[in-house]
């Protein structure tokens, strides 16, 4: 597991520096989380405005499935941020959050399918949203966090910039089976290289 001191120093990355403020900011006045989700899709939107800022490193696909490198983790666990780097056709199992997040489109495009739980706990369909640069996606248990997402391209890389209510790498969660199974899983994160940005 990865701490505050091995994420990326913001201050080398002034776009994010600003991002990390702001939203520290925000969470600072005890807001709701419709305001959280509200107030902070429009700095994330901001953020994720240009593809310019992120740095090499926290770009890399990995062939074998897709990675999610921690940028900045908030010193009291408020929030995390992470860049979700997606190999051509990648994807994950579905899988829910237990915090509010927020996932914004940086580069390429992505399809989230969301989903509920039936009676049996068995995941079923609900919306699909294709998300393309700039777009933003809200999650929270309160309007519903379990979803599958994959890569929109077979051909090219795609990037995501998501934001949680949580220290997210280590945060106890549960992907879903088609067929009822429920796993327990914890994330982590895939940072090799942290700080030589
Ligand atoms: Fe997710």
């Amino acid at each position: 597991m990865y701490h505050q001191e091995t994420s990326v120093p913001v201050s080398r990355v002034p776009r994010l520096e600003d991002f990390v403020s702001k939203f520290g900011a925000l969470l600072d006045g005890s807001p709701t989380e419709a305001e959280i989700l509200g107030v902070g899709a429009a700095l994330l939107k901001d953020l994720i405005a240009v593809d310019d800022w992120l740095p090499e490193p926290f770009t890399v696909a990995d062939p074998a499935a897709y990675r999610q490198y921690l940028l900045h983790g908030d010193s009291h666990d408020r929030f995390s941020v992470v860049s979700f780097v997606w190999g051509p056709g990648q994807s994950t199992p579905i899988h829910n959050h237990t915090v509010w997040g927020l996932v914004g489109m940086l580069r390429g495009a992505e399809i989230s399918q969301s989903y509920y739980l039936d009676e049996r706990q068995r995941p079923v369909r609900g919306k699909r949203t294709q998300l393309l640069p700039g777009d933003i996606e809200l999650i929270s248990p309160s309007i519903g966090d379990i979803h599958s997402v994959h890569n929109a391209f077979d051909d090219q890389t795609s990037i995501s910039i998501h934001v949680y209510g949580a220290d997210i790498g280590s945060v106890r969660r549960q992907s879903f089976d088609e067929d009822g199974g429920v796993h327990n899983f914890v994330s982590g994160y895939s940072n090799d290289r942290l700080t030589d940005v």
